[in-house]
């Protein structure tokens, strides 16, 4: 029985499916956040210089009069943008309204224009966009017949969203990181899993095939029983498959069916290959075999209940079986289980001393010792495979049977 490992698990596969879905929610917040329209605003403000708008976006302004002559009143203005909004400032420029006669001597960080009432500042072009949390320096300076404050400033910006204050783009950029994260630590379980199996796969095939190979010594000892164990091994596996077992014991079971007449190597091959009836001393050495079988065995803890299935597979259900002439339920489940599968091959396999058996006879022959030689709940599953066509099996399947 080969298990086939694939890394698309269902789970797997729906995590694949939210991240595809995220991205491309990712991609649509991000291609919507970049085209999103910047509105123009404007923030007035009327303020005294030394007392700005505590807001969190704001100019601030200093002045200096640093002249007073006959040529008028000469006042520097330093100037400050303070970006603390969560958004980004773009294109802004700023008007002033003045009342007086005034001339600009100088100006840094952009160009100051004088209309009829107002002043108004571009800044240059390398500080036309403020970030969050940046400020800006600009300032001029001009002369004026009388001392003068800034008022009626007004701020003109456009907003810059970053893609990140889009709740959207938070939720589907973390999400996309959890899914990579954990398709990442899933691809490489997967991969170890993987390599793990393919070392265990290994592991497995020699077993099988070292028993096998084991049990083809045995059968060799008797041509007409060529096959016998393999067979026996596969009709046993196929009763525990039926009788709900867990795949451990179907393959526990199969590798017992494969050994289960190991005892034979002890009995001489002129008794198994005997044509006519057997002497009661010879069928007495014939009945040691299964015996023979567990003694052969009894160190090999691998496979918990080979000894089991060895040593009882000729008990009946009645009592009437050797070696120790268990009934019932008292024979292990090991031993109930190759009995039926034992003498099912035997019936449909051709021996030295009779052809194989026929259909009907089988069949009947079967459910007529339901409860005396066989356990009746094991057999209906013998009966079943049988009547379903499963049984027997052809040499040509016997050789591509795999565990
Ligand atoms: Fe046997």
């Amino acid at each position: 029985m080969k298990q086939k490992y694939s890394f698309l698990s269902d789970r797997i596969l729906i995590v694949l499916i939210v991240l595809v879905l995220s991205l491309v929610g990712l991609v649509t917040t991000l291609i919507y956040a970049l085209n999103a329209k910047e509105e123009l605003h404007e923030l007035s403000f009327d303020w005294s210089i030394d007392d700005p708008l505590k807001e969190d976006l704001y100019v601030v302004a200093y002045s200096n009069v640093f002249a007073q002559d006959e040529n008028g009143v000469g006042t520097q203005y330093n100037c400050i943008l303070v970006n603390s909004s969560k958004y980004g400032v773009s294109d802004w420029f700023i008007t002033v309204k003045t009342h007086e006669d005034y001339r600009i001597d100088n100006s840094w960080n952009g160009t100051w224009t004088h209309g009829v009432d107002k002043l108004m500042f571009v800044p240059d072009t390398s500080n036309h966009f403020v970030e969050k949390g940046q400020k800006e320096s600009f300032g001029l300076v001009l002369y004026s017949e009388t001392a003068f404050d800034m008022t009626e400033i007004t701020l003109n910006f456009k907003a810059v969203r970053s893609v990140w204050s889009y709740p959207l783009f938070d939720i589907f950029y973390v999400v996309s990181i959890i899914c990579i994260v954990v398709i990442t630590i899933a691809f490489v379980i997967k991969l170890r899993i993987a390599k793990y199996a393919k070392t265990h796969a290994a592991y497995k095939d020699l077993v099988s095939e070292s028993l096998r190979t084991i049990a083809n010594i045995i059968d060799t000892k008797d041509e007409y029983t060529k096959g016998h164990s393999v067979r026996v091994a596969i009709y046993s596996r196929m009763i525990a498959e039926r009788m709900g077992m867990s795949d451990y014991d179907q393959e526990r079971i199969y590798y017992i069916g494969l050994l289960h007449d190991i005892g034979k190597v002890g009995v001489p091959v002129s008794i198994l290959t005997k044509p006519g009836r057997l002497s009661d001393e010879e069928f007495e050495i014939i009945k040691k075999h299964p015996s023979m079988g567990a003694s052969i065995m009894k160190d090999f803890s691998s496979i918990p209940g080979v000894t089991n299935g060895i040593k009882y597979h000729h008990e009946r259900y009645d009592g009437k079986g050797y070696n120790e002439h268990l009934s019932g339920e008292d024979i292990p489940l090991e031993g109930r289980i190759i009995c039926v599968a034992d003498s099912y091959d035997a019936m449909s396999s051709k021996r030295c001393y009779r052809n194989s058996l026929s259909y009907d006879f089988i069949l009947d022959e079967l459910k007529r010792n339901a409860g005396t030689q066989f356990d009746p709940n094991i057999l209906k599953h013998m009966v079943a495979i049988v009547e379903g066509g499963y049984a027997p099996i052809s040499d040509a399947e016997m050789e591509d049977y795999e565990i």
